[in-house]
């Protein structure tokens, strides 16, 4: 990048990080002007116009990051948002579109196939969100995600909670997974001898550390975070972070081997109306009352108790949600 390309970048960030949008703008436009392909001021515009509402116009910046810049995971990640974005808001049939050239320019690109499986353009659902798509996701959601929740009635640590009560028996080490800012932390402090939290996202880790309710936290991916702490926990607690994969045999093999004989797990789903899991054109998973069933068998832990719930609000509808707890022998 040319170093007066790099200035008036600099000067736009500083600009958009203080919420001056209007000069960010035309600080992006005239790094652009100076380098028309450069990925960071073409995804940075894009991010902004999209913060503004306007998607159609952040679309060809994205486009054009994203496509440049294959690795760029932020470009990647913002790209796939303004595409959902658009789907939702009326322009289905622009976002399939794009996501269709998006997937078949970048085939070995697992965010362009998430998002290209989300959209209905290609038939290959993946097992997982890809892990570099959770991380940029949330670590760009991390400051607002609290509030943001809050507007959407978010109500999965309490639910979550509530099903626990009749099963817990405290002092418990307890993990957090996929704890996110720690909003459930609160519920899971008064029964824990040891509180544990991972997390994909170093931004949201950062958020539930400042609440310093956490004996330990780690930025990590959860599956392979169980692996390492085989016996460790009597209760795993996962809030709304499992409708980030959609196989969920590895996660149930992985968080039996890290209970010890008599521990819990309990977490919560997007409820599916189909017997298997599904993909959504938000790029989040469903799982049906069917599969969640034979999974749990599978991964050999008993069912203690599964209910339909509703944990949030999406578009003034709410969201139905299964609230699971199952046990370890
Ligand atoms: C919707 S948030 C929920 C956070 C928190 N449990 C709560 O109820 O507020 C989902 C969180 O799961 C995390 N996550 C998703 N998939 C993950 C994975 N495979 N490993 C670790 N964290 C993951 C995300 O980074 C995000 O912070």
């Amino acid at each position: 990048m040319k170093p007066e390309t790099d200035a008036l970048l600099q000067l736009a960030l500083s600009a958009h990080r203080t919420g001056r949008r209007q000069q960010a703008e035309t600080l992006y436009r005239e790094a652009l002007k100076q380098e028309p392909r450069n990925a960071s001021a073409n995804n940075l515009l894009g991010a902004l116009l999209m913060e503004l509402g306007r998607n159609r116009d952040a679309l060809p910046y994205l486009r054009k990051a994203a496509l440049h810049a294959p690795t760029y995971e932020a470009a990647q990640s913002n790209y796939g948002a303004v595409l959902y974005t658009l789907s939702k808001k009326g322009d289905e049939r622009l976002a399939k579109d794009e996501a269709k050239v998006w997937a078949k320019k970048q085939p070995q690109n697992k965010i362009a196939g998430h998002w290209a499986a989300a959209l209905g353009v290609v038939a290959k659902v993946g097992a997982a969100m890809p892990e570099s798509l959770v991380r940029n996701t949330f670590d760009g959601f991390a400051r607002d995600f609290d509030q943001k929740l809050a507007k959407l009635g978010y109500r999965g640590p309490e639910i979550l909670a509530a099903a626990l009560k009749e099963f817990v028996k405290p002092p418990l080490d307890i993990l957090d997974a996929g704890c996110g800012t720690g909003l459930m932390a609160s519920h899971l402090k008064p029964w824990a001898r040891h509180l544990s939290g991972v997390d994909l996202s170093t931004a949201m880790i950062d958020q539930a550390r400042a609440r310093k309710l956490y004996d330990a936290l780690e930025a990590g991916e959860l599956v392979a975070y169980l692996q390492a702490h085989p016996q460790s926990f009597d209760l795993i607690a996962a809030a709304d972070v499992f409708c980030y994969l959609g196989d969920l045999a590895p996660v149930l093999a992985a968080s039996k081997a890290a209970l010890r004989d008599g521990g819990l797990l309990a977490f919560t789903v997007e409820a599916a109306q189909a017997e298997d899991f599904t993909l959504g054109q938000s790029g989040r998973y469903a799982h049906g009352d069917a599969y969640l069933r034979a999974a749990l068998a599978e991964a050999g832990l008993q069912l203690l108790s599964l209910v339909q719930d509703v944990a949030r609000q999406e578009g003034g509808q709410a969201v139905p949600c299964f609230v699971v707890v199952a046990g370890k022998d």
